[in-house]
């Protein structure tokens, strides 16, 4: 084992966690809090949720509902320190420090912003290009030497790899270069569009929240897209299914899976069955999320403590950093 291994990742604060934020980061996040206690780091990201359009009124929810999901899920404040990145304000002192030194081609060739700045013709800001900057602000503050992320984010941590580099030889060596941690089943799609990855701003009927009612759940899987299941191959939509089978079910995917190659699924079947146990599944994270909702105090607290704990590294790398580059 690695002894001197530093995990960060961040999640954007933008309402509860669905399926894919569960099985592509939260989950490789909780087993590394116990593969690595004391080492691990977790932010939720409100600086990055403002580049998209946002109200206001809500940041402060969606904050307490992420941490909700984040401590519901596993996370253990006694292993790893869980934190709000707009209250350790090195963050954004650090990205600016970075910044002067991104090529801007090299954010302009980011599949997330090309994809956001299509979506949001009327909302491309600064910040949106900037934004991988701010992310490897937030990673190499921590000295992070692993990043668990789902796949989608792999081009940011290249980015974040590049900066450090440059940085550690214009400058003298500050940063580790971070290795992205991926989980499998890692991309887990849309249950109405399974060419795109399930996201929080589709239609709410296209993805499942973890503390999602077992009812609803039935209810989304129903409608959710297949293909005709006779020629012996997946479609997207059932192998997206599949793949969430095998973490709640792993018997039965091995079942499901060999019925397809025989050209004999049914997806009404397989719609059940992994309804059903989804809403076993996470019968316990609904449990332990509704205990904490009823006791916020006692989440927010939790918070402070994380951020004092972010606050002590944070600042001295900032300072150190600041320092090789010639500030007084
Ligand atoms: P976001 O909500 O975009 O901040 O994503 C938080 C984390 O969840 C990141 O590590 C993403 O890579 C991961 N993630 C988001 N959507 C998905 C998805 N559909 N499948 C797998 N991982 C995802
Ligand atoms: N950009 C990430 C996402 O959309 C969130 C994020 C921000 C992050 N800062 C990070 C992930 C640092 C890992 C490490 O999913």
């Amino acid at each position: 084992m690695n002894r001197d291994a530093r995990i960060l990742s961040g999640i954007q604060p933008t309402g509860k966690l669905h399926l894919g934020n569960y099985l592509g980061a939260l989950k490789n996040w909780v087993a590394l809090q116990d593969e690595f206690p004391h080492a691990c780091y977790y932010c939720i990201v409100d600086l990055h949720a403002i580049t998209a359009p946002y109200d206001p009124k809500e940041l402060k929810t969606n904050v307490f509902d992420t941490a909700l999901d984040f401590l519901a899920a596993g996370l253990d404040p006694d292993k790893a320190a869980i934190f709000i990145q707009s209250q350790v304000s090195e963050h954004s002192e650090l990205a600016w420090l970075l910044n002067t030194i991104t090529p801007i081609g090299m954010l302009e060739r980011m599949t997330q912003y090309k994809d956001k700045k299509k979506k949001h013709v009327d909302h491309i800001n600064a910040g949106l290009l900037n934004y991988p900057v701010l992310m490897a602000a937030d990673i190499l503050l921590y000295k992070a030497t692993m990043v668990p992320v789902g796949d989608d984010q792999v081009q940011h941590l290249e980015l974040t790899r590049e900066i450090a580099r440059k940085f550690n030889h214009s400058f003298g060596d500050v940063f580790p270069e971070p290795e992205p941690r991926l989980t499998r089943g890692a991309r887990i799609m849309s249950l109405l569009a399974p060419d795109n990855k399930m996201s929080k701003s589709d239609t709410e009927k296209s993805y499942i929240t973890l503390d999602e009612d077992p009812e609803r759940i039935k209810n989304k899987l129903k409608k959710a897209v297949t293909d005709a299941g006779t020629s012996g191959e997946l479609g997207p939509g059932a192998k997206n299914l599949l793949t969430i089978m095998e973490v709640v079910d792993p018997d039965a995917a091995d079942r499901f899976a060999k019925d397809a190659t025989e050209g004999q699924i049914r997806y009404s079947d397989l719609k059940m069955h992994l309804a059903d146990k989804l809403g076993e599944y996470f019968a316990p994270f609904r449990e332990r999320r509704r205990e904490l909702a009823a006791r916020p105090d006692t989440v927010w607290e939790l918070l402070l403590d994380g951020t004092q704990q972010a606050r002590r590294i944070a600042s001295a790398t900032f300072k150190e950093a600041k320092e090789k580059m010639g500030f007084i």
